[in-house]
């Protein structure tokens, strides 16, 4: 079974909705309420395609979120049945403050294909080489930057490694900086982050460190469609997100997911850009049309490319 293609329009449609509502709520300083405007629009537009959708990445759980929680139904319930993960404005802070970056991101898989994330960090490693053991999440640093290079045939001077800026990635900075690997130390937005991989015309040879769980499973699917590899392993911090984690079914903590168990199957993605980005341009409003620009991917059909779209404002 696979998903039919004419759903890869719809769903690019969704994300550029939601991208468009969130525009005008750019450089407003409030990321709620831009927020707001992207999972409103998402949940109606959702509602509108003939499926019968279930939420498995979304806003939270139903105690947290009202919309877009994780295992709300979706759809007219008349036509196929998919997961969704949903990141209606991902980079809340770069919409808030005008800043490149911010997205309004989905990825479909069929029924039972894509993981059910809880709300936590991930450890995530990824780069475009499919083959096993070269770049691991068990290896040190420093043993994926030498196979690496070795692979790629390149000296680590050469090699780029992209990774969220926070205290937590010190270690991981300095060390990188002790290898002479370039860095680029991205402020948020680590779906685009670990999707830079995906074509050499962006320079990063690898992406690492610890981000959202939620974002990882979104970018996986993504990566599935370029054939990239993709490893994460779940943060358990808390007791209240241990036990959230075994209340979704997940009984080994620690346990490094490979791509395959975090998606599988047919996966469509898309991400919009609201703001312009490292993948694509934001919205940009001209008299009585908009003109969005949306990276999607849809795994059977090979599809992975820029989708341009102008629309008139009904
Ligand atoms: P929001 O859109 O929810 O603000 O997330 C932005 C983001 O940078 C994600 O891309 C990333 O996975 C996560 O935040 C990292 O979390 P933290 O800011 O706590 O390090």
């Amino acid at each position: 079974m696979t998903i039919d293609k004419k759903f890869v329009d719809k769903f690019v449609n969704i994300t550029s909705k939601a991208a468009l509502a969130s525009s005008y709520l750019v450089g407003k300083k409030d990321k709620i309420a831009a927020d707001k405007a992207a999972v409103d629009s998402m949940r109606t537009e959702l509602n509108n395609i003939d499926m019968k959708g279930e939420i498995v990445i979304g806003e939270g759980e139903l105690d947290d979120a009202p919309m877009l929680y994780i295992g709300e139904k979706l759809g007219t319930s008349n036509g196929p049945e998919f997961d969704i993960a949903v990141d209606p404005l991902e980079g809340t802070n770069f919409a808030a403050n005008n800043l490149p970056g911010a997205l309004s991101v989905i990825a479909i898989s069929e029924k039972n294909n894509l993981f059910k994330a809880p709300e936590t960090y991930m450890e995530k490693i990824s780069t475009r080489i499919k083959e096993k053991n070269v770049v691991d999440l068990d290896y040190s640093l420093k043993k994926n930057i030498t196979n690496l290079s070795d692979y790629l045939n390149k000296e680590p001077k050469d090699l780029t490694a992209c990774l969220l800026d926070r205290p937590r990635h010190n270690e991981i900075i300095n060390e990188l900086k002790d290898l002479k690997v370039s860095l680029k130390l991205i402020s948020d937005g680590d779906v685009s982050g670990a999707l830079l991989v995906t074509d050499k015309k962006y320079n990063v040879d690898i992406f690492l460190g610890i981000g959202g769980g939620p974002e990882g499973v979104l970018a996986a699917a993504a990566l599935d469609a370029y054939d990239c590899n993709f490893q994460g392993r779940f943060l358990f911090n808390t007791d209240k997100d241990k036990i959230r984690a075994k209340n979704m079914g997940i009984n080994d903590l620690s346990k490094k997911y490979e791509l395959s168990e975090i998606v599988s199957g047919d996966s469509i993605f898309c991400a919009t850009g609201i703001t312009s980005g490292d993948l694509v341009s934001g919205i940009n409003i001209k008299n009585n049309e908009f003109i969005s620009e949306t990276f999607v991917t849809h795994k059977s059909t090979g599809l992975k490319k820029v989708i341009k779209l102008k629309q008139n404002f009904r």
